[in-house]
């Protein structure tokens, strides 16, 4: 049976600790997809074809040739049963990621009796990272270096300070 693993969430903006993850993930299994997804509650800074070409960019950029982006709506397990995977990767930065992670797992096995939740802890260095705290430095002209892709930093800023003029 092939391993193939479905990386979750909704990546705006795509920050190094998420490029860990998947640069891990992908040495473990035959594919990986990085799935984005488009109908969250949350009002996105980037639309989902700049967050799909922030990854693309960023994954190329490493050479990982076995991941794919993809964006998904609706249920997870709907889009993890489409592309025929076994695995959902999560990164667990903190004790206070786990509650809801856990419950997500869960609700996620009962749906798709077929699919495993993998938790992979986060590199020590991007333990605090997350893409509300990168948006939230950017939007004060913070310093972004080691926090995102060095390329996608100029994009980022520029973003984040329009948002904020708003
Ligand atoms: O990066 P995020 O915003 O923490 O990612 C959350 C995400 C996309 C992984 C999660 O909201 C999700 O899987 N949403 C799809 C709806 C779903 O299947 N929910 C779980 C079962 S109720």
């Amino acid at each position: 049976m092939k391993n193939i693993a479905v990386y979750p969430g909704s990546f705006d903006p795509v920050t190094n600790g998420h490029l860990d993850i998947i640069k891990r993930a992908s040495r473990i299994f035959e594919k990986v997809y990085v799935a984005i997804l488009t109908n969250s509650s949350k009002s996105p800074m980037f639309s989902v074809s700049e967050r799909i070409d922030m990854l693309e960019r960023s994954i190329a950029a490493k050479g990982l040739t076995n991941v794919v982006v993809a964006s998904f709506d609706g249920l997870l397990v709907d889009f993890v049963a489409d592309k025929k995977a076994n695995v959902i990767i999560k990164g667990l930065r903190a004790v206070s990621d786990f509650e809801y992670e856990f419950q997500m797992a869960l609700m996620n096995h009962k749906l798709l009796k077929d699919v495993e939740t993998l938790f992979m802890m986060t590199s020590n260095k991007y333990s605090y990272l997350s893409s509300s705290i990168v948006k939230e430095v950017a939007k004060y002209g913070g310093n972004l270096d080691g926090l995102v892709p060095e390329d996608l930093i100029p994009e980022i800023i520029q973003r984040a300070v329009q948002v904020n003029k708003k």
